[in-house]
């Protein structure tokens, strides 16, 4: 198992290009396969959940090019199996969009029902009730889900929760449904947006995403086409922290400010300077970040997805501050590891209750997920001393060559393979 090893203390310098966004490119991808002729997908990140969903897609049968490690040709022509195996669904839960996507083209699909997830419990009903609500069968046998349908006709669906996955795995079923569908109370992300732009262009018919009203009218077939992924919202708000909490100065290329309002705004709050240009922005940390409350939301509230990176910038902050977990009932995994290097973080409920201390010191922690990974790294460019960040596969998930980013940026960062004590060594010896 891999792990970074890095040396903190040095503050984050230059330009970082961000890559396309993961959220969104699961769904398109899963999208991609609902014409039978060939798709053009790029500015893919180059990711860990992305290899493990073309791997699921070429298992039912499709034909998966990869031009390169950012472009993807994908045809659905070849499709001999509606089914996906428990093996892709434990890897990554976003698989699932094959069962809306096949249930669509095909009116049947059995898919693994994804298991427990360790940022808390997240259950898949809405999904299911939208299915249903679209004349599909639903029944749980086995582990699986199996959906089908003689035909899909439009319907009127109300989510009880706002939610990413149901808003995107609705709308590819409803888009080759019979008559019109009207989704209300959708989720307003700008992944959601980008999978219905994608489905637009495969000549889909699909009005109000980003709203809260979705309006879908079924088509008969989906047309092939070539299209490029928007940025990743998440890593380029892991920079904007990073750079902020190192007390650094960073170009950060390839995004869209305005979907990164909310970010922006809490670091403004936290005393940092930002400056927004057309696809950039420009993020200053000052000499100590201030404190702030945080409360988790939908977009466009502030991204649950960002909350440990923002509470490992608070970390060493001046004063209190409360960071509030709405969405997710068990996404403070890294307080614990945080502690080690020095923290003073106590959870309450859904709360985190921090006292920002002076500054942190490196130790040897763990990735527990994701972004709580990314939170640590963060964590550990600002701790004075060496800090090694174990199972690094979770924070691969969804950085595209995180590492080499932040050398990239000045920062004494490498990845390493196993423990490899003569590598650890061999840093140590060349950053001093
Ligand atoms: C997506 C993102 C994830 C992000 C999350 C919230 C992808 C691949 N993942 O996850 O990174 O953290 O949105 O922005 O895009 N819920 C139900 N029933 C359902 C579905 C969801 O109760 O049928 C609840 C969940 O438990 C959670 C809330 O709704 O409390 C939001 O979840 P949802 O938006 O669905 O998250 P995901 O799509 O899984």
């Amino acid at each position: 198992m891999d792990q970074y090893i890095i040396k903190g203390g040095k503050p984050l310098q230059g330009e970082v290009v961000i890559s396309g966004a993961k959220n969104a490119a699961l769904g398109i991808l899963a999208a991609a396969i609902m014409t039978d002729g060939t798709v053009v997908v790029d500015n893919l990140p180059c990711v860990r959940d992305i290899k493990v969903l073309l791997q699921a897609i070429e298992q039912i049968g499709a034909k998966v090019e990869r031009v390169d490690c950012n472009t993807v040709k994908i045809s659905g022509n070849y499709i001999d199996s509606v089914v996906i195996d428990y093996e892709f669904i434990r890897k990554i839960r976003a698989s699932y969009y094959l069962l809306g996507a096949l249930l669509g083209k095909y009116k049947r699909a059995k898919v693994a029902l994804p298991g427990g997830c360790n940022i808390g419990s997240r259950p898949i009903d809405q999904h299911i009730k939208g299915f249903e609500a679209l004349g599909a069968s639903v029944k749980i046998e086995h582990g699986m889900i199996e959906a089908s349908a003689d035909k899909l006709v439009g319907s009127h669906i109300y989510l009880d929760v706002v939610s990413v996955g149901a808003t995107i795995n609705i709308m590819l079923a409803a888009c080759m449904a019979e008559g019109t569908t009207i989704l209300e109370n959708t989720a307003k992300e700008p992944h959601v947006v980008d999978v219905a732009n994608f489905l637009n262009s495969m000549g889909a018919d699909i009005k109000g995403a980003g709203t809260d009203i979705i309006r879908i009218k079924g088509v008969e077939k989906l047309h092939p086409t070539e299209y490029s992924i928007i940025p990743d919202q998440i890593e380029a708000g892991t920079f904007m922290l990073a750079a902020a909490a190192t007390k650094g100065d960073v170009l950060i290329k390839n995004v869209i400010p305005k979907h990164l309002d909310a970010i922006t705004a809490k670091l403004l709050e936290m005393g940092a300077t930002v400056e927004e240009l057309d696809d950039a922005v420009r993020v200053k940390g000052p000499e100590k970040l201030g404190s702030t409350h945080v409360k988790t939301l939908p977009y466009p509230g502030f991204p649950t997805d960002m909350q440990p990176q923002t509470a490992a910038a608070l970390a060493v902050s001046s004063g209190t501050s409360i960071v509030t977990e709405s969405i997710f009932e068990n996404r403070f995994k890294y307080v614990d590891e945080l502690s080690r290097m020095g923290a003073s973080i106590k959870v309450e409920g859904n709360s985190a209750i921090i006292d920002g201390v002076d500054n942190l010191t490196g130790a040897i922690v763990r990735a527990p997920d994701l972004r709580a990974g990314a939170a640590l790294v963060i964590a550990g460019l600002v701790a004075e001393g060496y800090t090694q960040i174990e199972q690094v596969e979770n924070i691969e998930r969804g950085y595209e060559n995180f590492e080499k980013k932040l050398q990239g940026l000045n920062a004494d960062i490498e990845k390493i393979s196993g423990d490899d004590e003569k590598a650890i060594k061999k840093f140590k010896f060349k950053v001093g």
